[in-house]
């Protein structure tokens, strides 16, 4: 047995931990769920809800990862030997499984994208959609781009590549921001995104802040459960997930700065989802000065994105052969990146089928996951084990959070969800 690979460096580590949160969530869905949900308020209650549930949790996954230096399902097998918690890291291994096969054929979108705006012809979303050969090309090259940084390692793989791309990440998105910031339309823009709405505040509306927040920050699967296991002793737990958590923050609001200028400018629908990105977009940076330009920044921009994010997914898998079956890192990588490349064939030849697994992972069995989480940290630990990965100070109002709070909010999340909300 090899000894634990850690991380070399804290900013390595949590600009891993952002690579894994910032995603295809932040650039595509916060702005647009921001937009048709009342704006500024939704912004505000997404804003508490990082704050009451996201940091406390993130912090909870953390712990359960540094404590026990392994993957999800061994995480749980050392710290409740013998119970039926272990359920839980595989609820996360099994769901990383099922997201990353459709997550990497969206990925492959992106890659698409960068080549169209390299031609400067977008040509349709649709011809796209509806060709199963070349989603699979690009989600092979997707994945393969995953195995091969995941097969490298932790710090010499995963750390390195992102603290690569993240930055890479920033400057683009300020660089798109700048120029968004000159358009006509942005002060329009940016009254849609900030202006608090206060009047369309709902409960409907809070759940889904609180259900975006949660997701957007990777939750409920394990991912950050791995990344921890990764970490030595001396890093402070709830400043990283505030660092990380703040990142996130920032990118998707940055991402609502970029987009809507462009929304207001060019008169497109502002509730577009997907599809604005994908369809209408394009189609406007075709007729934007320097669009060829901008059109390759934004989706380079995209894709690093969801790169990271996938990079993180499949760690999660990985970790596991390793950890709990003895597999060699590169073996595990190569191979799980093939199988997970199958599982995501579906997908690549249905919308359908790709839109109901995001449904599954997004609205149940992530919030199941962050649910256990947080009565697992909160009410099985010990109190001597959190005082051990805390310090002192913070144990009692992290406690109160992730005793009371976090399984409130998750449980009305998943309630919402059963009562056939979206
Ligand atoms: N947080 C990622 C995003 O915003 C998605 C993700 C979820 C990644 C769960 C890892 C684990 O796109």
């Amino acid at each position: 047995m090899n000894a634990r690979e850690h991380w070399v460096s804290r900013v390595g580590f949590v600009l891993a931990a952002a690579g894994s949160a910032v995603g295809l969530g932040n650039v595509w869905k916060f702005p647009y769920m921001a937009g048709t949900n009342g704006g500024g308020a939704f912004v505000l209650v997404y804003l508490l809800a990082v704050a009451g549930i996201g940091v406390p949790l993130m912090t909870a996954e953390l712990l359960l990862g540094r404590r026990a230096q392994r993957d999800p399902v061994g995480a749980f097998r050392r710290l409740a030997p013998g119970t039926g918690w272990v359920a839980l890291g595989w609820l996360g291994v099994g769901s990383g499984f099922l997201i990353l096969s459709y997550y990497s054929v969206v990925g492959g979108w992106t890659l698409e994208y960068i080549l169209r705006s390299l031609r400067g012809d977008f040509g349709e979303f649709r011809s796209l959609v509806t060709s199963p050969w070349r989603q699979l090309l690009w989600h092979g090259v997707f994945m393969l781009g995953c195995a091969l940084v995941v097969g490298r390692g932790v710090s010499r793989g995963i750390e390195r590549g992102n603290e690569v791309l993240m930055p890479l990440l920033f400057l683009l998105l300020v660089a798109l921001c700048v120029d968004s910031l000159r358009l006509e339309g942005a002060a329009r823009g940016l009254a849609f995104l900030l202006r608090p709405a206060f009047g369309q505040l709902s409960p409907r509306v809070a759940l889904q802040a609180m259900g975006q927040a949660f997701f957007s920050l990777s939750l409920g699967m394990g991912a950050m459960i791995t990344y921890g296991s990764y970490l030595r002793g001396d890093t402070g737990l709830i400043g990283s997930a505030l660092k990380i958590c703040a990142l996130d923050t920032l990118v998707a609001l940055l991402a609502g700065v970029v987009i809507f200028p462009i929304v207001f400018t060019y008169g497109l629908a502002p509730q577009g989802g997907p599809g604005l990105i994908f369809s209408t977009l394009p189609l406007t940076f075709q007729r934007m000065p320097l669009g060829r330009a901008v059109a390759l920044m934004f989706f380079a921009l995209l894709a690093f994105a969801a790169f990271t994010s996938a990079i993180s997914l499949l760690e999660v898998e990985v970790a596991y052969l390793i950890d709990e079956r003895g597999w060699t890192r590169w073996r595990a990588a190569l191979g799980m990146g093939a199988a997970i490349f199958l599982a995501g064939v579906p997908s690549a030849c249905s919308l359908r089928w790709l839109d109901a697994l995001d449904q599954l992972a997004t609205n149940w069995l992530l919030p199941l996951g962050g649910l256990g989480v947080a009565c697992f940290s909160g009410w099985v630990l010990s109190g001597e084990a959190v005082r051990q990965e805390l310090g002192p100070r913070l144990v009692r109002p992290w406690r109160l959070l992730v005793r009371y709070l976090a399984p409130l909010g998750v449980g009305l999340i998943l309630l919402q969800g059963a009562l056939g909300g979206r």
